[in-house]
């Protein structure tokens, strides 16, 4: 059974685990696939960043955070990021993740929510975003140096909370 909860220090591990995991596939994230462990955690775990876990078990199998999209008079507008690791990728983790991300969002007081950089060939968190309600705002083209594909299209994908 899949569980989200907060972040814990004890998580630590198996969350880098899951940043160096995804990062590393330069299919996904602007993050350099050679990230060291502190640029991963200063990203992740960035000053105002909310920052939760998806457990089954003791195994921690994903992870997001929730932050201000912008600072100040764009504080009202959440950004959120989602790592699942890929060898649980598929077992709805993710759709879990994304749920929860939107009732907590706007717990924590939000009115909508954005995700600025979502790579346009990465088609699972595309129409998962877009069955969780979020539309395709604004396409940037060439925005994202896919390690396979080359020069890529990033969408920014917003939805009201
Ligand atoms: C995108 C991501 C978070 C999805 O997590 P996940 O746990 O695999 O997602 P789920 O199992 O909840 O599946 C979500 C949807 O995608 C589809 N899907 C996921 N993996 C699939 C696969 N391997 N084959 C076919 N469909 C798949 C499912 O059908 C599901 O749709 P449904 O909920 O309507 O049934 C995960 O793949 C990931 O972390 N990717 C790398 C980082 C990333 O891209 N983050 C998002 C950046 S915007």
């Amino acid at each position: 059974m899949l569980n989200i909860r907060l972040f814990q220090t004890s998580d630590f591990k198996q969350v880098l685990n899951i940043l160096k995991e995804v990062v590393s596939g330069g299919d996904t994230y602007s993050l350099s696939p050679q990230s060291t462990d502190e640029e991963l955690e200063s990203f992740w775990f960035a000053k105002g960043n909310h920052v939760y876990v998806c457990a089954q078990g003791d195994d921690v199998i994903g992870t997001f955070f929730i932050r201000n999209n912008q600072p100040g008079l764009g504080s009202h507008i959440a950004n959120a990021g989602f790592m699942v690791s890929k060898y649980y990728g598929g077992r709805g983790a993710g759709r879990m993740m994304g749920e929860f991300a939107i009732v907590e969002a706007k717990q924590l007081g939000f009115d909508a929510m954005q995700f600025n950089y979502v790579v346009k060939s990465n088609t699972y968190a595309v129409e998962l975003w877009k069955k969780l309600g979020f539309q395709v705002m604004a396409e940037i083209p060439d925005a994202f140096r896919h390690i396979t594909l080359g020069l890529t299209p990033v969408y920014i994908m917003y939805r009201k909370l």
